[in-house]
């Protein structure tokens, strides 16, 4: 069958325009910083990001974990939201990979405010405490439904985590959508954040790979931690130009991206059988709950019908539009989705 894949913006495939940009990349060795399509890569994406410097490294995960293992040392605490990336989907790996904890607080639609963050900074004089390090933000927020962190209140985070000397570290897997949907660039995002890690292969269509971005020492320092950890590859130039093409690409498009989500989610609005808060479709991800079917077997009929979507947060249903699915195709969606619950 050929299904209407909704499942996450990660499923994009190559289209033939990045293909030919990956068979005609030059390549060296990048561990020897030889490879001329990565240094390519790292230089646009810290000119996008108005950092100093930035390193391509395998995907979110590592880019948030390389992040965080510089900006801390063992015993050190991050505050993020509850169901931020780093907490939920990253298999534990602060503790396992630098020895720190996460401290989970809840927020509203991803967000927190300066005004819930600043009781839980620990007090220097308290030796018998982990210490405060890293403020953690994720824009857009992917549990939340794709939800923009406003700028104002990041504004406000940052002045904090000066105020107590802290770092802040963007969790910008998706920050593109985000500057798409408000017309911020990222570079204003980027500038109230000591390091960010963006994807590259999500909405921005590339097969592989993250960009970590940040001053120079940092990056010097993300670098020995990306070999130590075994993310140092050798022609990498291949994926490189793929992620490069994404990003001189693939930009301007996630307009599409929303205004599919936009029409997916008013229709879910009006199918009796499925509840959806609109406020929160704010880019390309559409969360939304079925009332009388228990989520799995909401998932099976939609796959027998055509149409792949995934499990949200508990009792909640996901899909997330990207460039392998158009517009027709997303008006199919809605179509099996009123034959299942209307
Ligand atoms: C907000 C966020 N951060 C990080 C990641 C991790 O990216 P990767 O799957 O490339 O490790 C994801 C993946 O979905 C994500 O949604």
């Amino acid at each position: 069958m050929n299904y209407i894949d909704l499942r996450s913006d990660t499923v994009t495939k190559p289209s033939n325009e990045m293909r030919k940009a990956i068979y005609e990349a030059e390549v060296g060795d990048d561990v020897f910083q030889e490879d001329p399509s990565v240094n390519s890569l790292q230089k646009y994406a810290a000119e996008l990001l108005g950092k100093e410097a930035a390193l391509f490294v395998s995907s979110g995960v590592m880019g948030n974990q390389i992040c965080l293992n510089v900006l801390t040392n063992p015993r050190d605490e991050v505050i993020c939201e509850k169901d931020c990336h780093i907490f939920n989907y990253e298999s534990g790996s602060p503790a396992a990979l630098s020895g720190i904890q996460l401290l989970p607080l809840d927020g509203k639609n991803g967000v927190l405010t300066p005004e819930q963050i600043e009781p839980y900074i620990r007090p220097e004089s308290a030796y018998y405490m982990p210490t405060t390090k890293v403020i953690e933000v994720e824009n857009t927020h992917n549990r939340a439904g794709g939800t923009i962190h406003p700028i104002e209140n990041i504004k406000a985070l940052n002045a904090l985590a000066r105020k107590h000397n802290l770092y802040m570290h963007l969790d910008g897997a998706r920050i593109w959508n985000a500057s798409v949907a408000t017309d911020i660039p990222v570079n204003e995002y980027a500038a109230y954040f000591d390091t960010v890690s963006c994807c590259l292969s999500k909405g921005l269509g590339a097969p592989v790979g993250s960009i970590i971005a940040g001053d120079k020492h940092f990056i010097d320092e993300a670098f020995k931690v990306r070999k130590a950890w075994g993310g140092g590859m050798r022609q990498v130039g291949l994926l490189a130009a793929a992620g490069l093409y994404a990003l001189k690409n693939n930009i301007a498009r996630l307009a599409e991206d929303h205004e599919k989500a936009k029409m997916l989610a008013e229709a879910i609005d009006r199918i009796p059988g499925l509840e959806i808060d609109l406020e929160r479709v704010q880019t390309n991800i559409i969360i939304f709950k079925p009332l009388n079917t228990p989520v799995e077997t909401a998932l099976q009929k939609c796959k027998e019908k055509g149409l792949l979507i995934s499990m949200g947060n508990v009792g909640f249903l996901r899909a997330v539009t990207h460039l392998d699915v158009s517009f027709e195709e997303a008006k199919k969606a809605v179509n099996i989705l009123e034959e299942i619950f209307g």
